[in-house]
């Protein structure tokens, strides 16, 4: 029994469903396409890896389905309410409703601790300090941080940044996260562990998962595997 799917109206309510999504960067005189066509259907509780090349679109898609970039053509919906619909401002409610979104480079707020970002979202959602203080700790224990709750971002080594930025993502326990190469800073237990805590989530809480990522064993460990080359998914 999924409580989120009961809550939500049934498994048949998508985590995301993008449709006929293009993009291209426009620099000067040239036009850099990089998304052609791209439909993409998550279901609650699926966990799902994107492959291709570097330079292919992963991030540019990512950051088109979190509304964080706006595509030229096509349609994303989070949990049914529509992103490419919105504003700016709607796009970030929606965001803060239903996504947890990991970037490529952390981003990670310098000036706060480990425990202070990865309790920004139940901040941003009104929980009080207490509540999503004690919420952080116990995600940053899961993805193996309990002893660098009060270091800042420059006080932690890379791959433990990667960790904070999962837990920030996941502590809400959002519809929908979308990851942009998570284990690309782990060493392999670190990576394996992440993923399991990822896959868990997913399956226990029904939430939908995307990860772009070029690591064997993320796409050995999903549920599907979708891969992008000339603006098109396939898979
Ligand atoms: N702001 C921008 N302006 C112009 N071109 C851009 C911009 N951002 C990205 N690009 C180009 O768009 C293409 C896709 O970039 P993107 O970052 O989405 O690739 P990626 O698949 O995530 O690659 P990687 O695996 O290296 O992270 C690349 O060719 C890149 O040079
Ligand atoms: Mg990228």
């Amino acid at each position: 029994m999924n409580l989120k799917n009961a809550v939500d109206g049934g498994p048949s309510q998508a985590a995301l469903d993008a449709s006929g999504l293009a993009k291209a960067y426009v620099q000067g005189q040239t036009r850099v396409p990089v998304l052609e066509h791209v439909d993409l259907r998550i279901r609650a509780g699926e966990l799902v890896a994107m492959v291709g090349r570097s330079g292919s679109g992963k991030s540019t898609l990512l950051h088109v389905l979190a509304g964080l970039d706006e595509a030229d053509k096509g349609r994303v919906l989070i949990r049914g309410e529509d992103m490419t619909a919105a504003d700016v401002n709607g796009r970030a409610a929606i965001r803060n409703r239903n996504l947890g979104f990991v970037y490529q480079m952390h981003h990670l707020l310098p000036e706060f601790t480990a425990e202070e970002n990865v309790a920004m979202p139940l901040r941003l959602g009104g929980q009080p300090a207490s509540v999503a203080g004690s919420a952080a700790q116990v995600m940053l224990e899961a993805v193996g941080l309990a002893h660098r709750t009060t270091h800042r971002p420059a006080e932690l080594s890379g791959g433990e940044r990667q960790r904070v930025a999962v837990a920030r993502a996941l502590v809400a326990r959002p519809a929908l996260i979308l990851a942009d190469e998570p284990t690309g800073n782990l060493d392999r237990d670190n990576a394996a562990h992440v993923l399991e805590l990822m896959r868990n989530l997913c399956r226990e809480q029904g939430i939908g998962i995307l990860i772009a990522t070029h690591d064997s064993a993320v796409t050995q460990g999903v549920d599907r595997v979708v891969s992008l080359e000339g603006g098109r998914l396939s898979g």
